[in-house]
């Protein structure tokens, strides 16, 4: 059952405290979080990746794109406090800062998802801008707003598809972040994944990169999940994160109470991985904003 949060409830330490001294205002670099392989943890990764940059002081948005909505439910967001979605924002009916909402998480803000997104498609199919609608959204997020929250990260959660919705997470992203799950199919489709990033390169977003793969839910009493590791690293070299996402059920409960792992358990396995690709992904992006 989905436990709602109220935003008065505490948040452990290590999540809550003071915002950090604002640094130079610099845009949101904009993370797509796709892979078109169903389960393979891109929800679970969106949540508590965006939960741990928050808690180190990033000011970050989670825009969900799927319209299974599971990022939005994951969040402790039920549907009537959805005022309006990342539908409405598609197809042009309401501006991206109204539909966000706060989350219990200091600093984390959410731009849910309802259904009515399946049907997006359908409606905008036709339109010359159907593959910028995202990147028009976010494009009032690149001036610095007084008075508003102003975004250092916006992570969007892809379905598990190469469908439209995926197309503008990509024309509007900087980089993709891609999980894999630590098993046997693991690389199958990835080809196919590049390829479409190859296009939407060509075609869309020429600055388009791949900023790193993570691999999830591995099971150190696997013999599988080590090979998978080798034959990931093996493919994508210096592409994959060091760090690696254990199988955790900790992970997996937490959705069920609308919380973020990181909320849920902070001292479990899966919440310090999630802290360690944090660090590292703000590693990597100083490497790529310096390169
Ligand atoms: N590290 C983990 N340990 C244990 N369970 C996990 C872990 N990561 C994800 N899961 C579980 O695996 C399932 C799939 O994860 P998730 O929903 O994040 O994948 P997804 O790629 O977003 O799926 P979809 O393609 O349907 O959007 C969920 O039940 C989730 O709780
Ligand atoms: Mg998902």
């Amino acid at each position: 059952m989905i436990n709602e949060l109220s935003s008065a409830e505490p948040v452990p330490e290590g999540i809550s405290g003071p915002a950090p001294i604002a640094g130079p205002w610099r845009p949101p670099r904009v993370l797509a979080v796709a892979n078109q392989k169903g389960g393979v943890g891109k929800t679970t990764t969106a949540i508590n990746l965006g939960t741990a940059l928050a808690a180190i002081g990033e000011q970050v948005l989670i825009i969900d794109l799927d319209p299974q909505g599971n990022a939005s439910t994951g969040l402790g967001i039920d549907r009537r406090s959805r005022r309006y979605s990342t539908y409405d924002v598609l197809i042009g009916e309401a501006a991206l800062r109204d539909a966000v909402v706060e989350t219990a998480v200091p600093r984390l803000h959410l731009a849910p998802s309802t259904m009515d997104l399946s049907g997006l498609e359908l409606e905008i199919g036709q339109a010359r801008d159907r593959a910028y609608r995202l990147r028009n959204a976010l494009a009032p997020l690149n001036a610095a707003t007084s008075g508003a929250v102003n975004f250092t990260y916006v992570l969007v959660d892809c379905p598990p598809s190469l469908n439209l919705l995926t197309v503008n997470a990509m024309a509007a992203a900087h980089a993709i972040l891609v999980p894999l799950q630590c098993e046997f199919f693991a690389l199958e489709g990835l080809s196919q994944l590049l390829k479409t990033v190859e296009q939407v390169r060509e075609q869309l977003n020429p600055d388009l990169t791949i900023h790193g793969v993570v691999l999830t839910m591995y099971d150190s009493r696997n013999n599988l999940s080590g090979q998978v590791v080798a034959d990931v690293r093996e493919f994508m070299g210096s592409k994959v994160y060091d760090t690696i996402i254990p199988r955790n059920v900790r992970v997996s409960e937490a959705p069920s109470y609308g919380k973020p792992v990181l909320v849920y358990d902070l001292k479990c396995s899966g919440s310090e991985a999630y802290l360690r690709l944090a660090t590292e992904i703000i590693q990597r992006e100083k490497e790529l904003c310096a390169g």
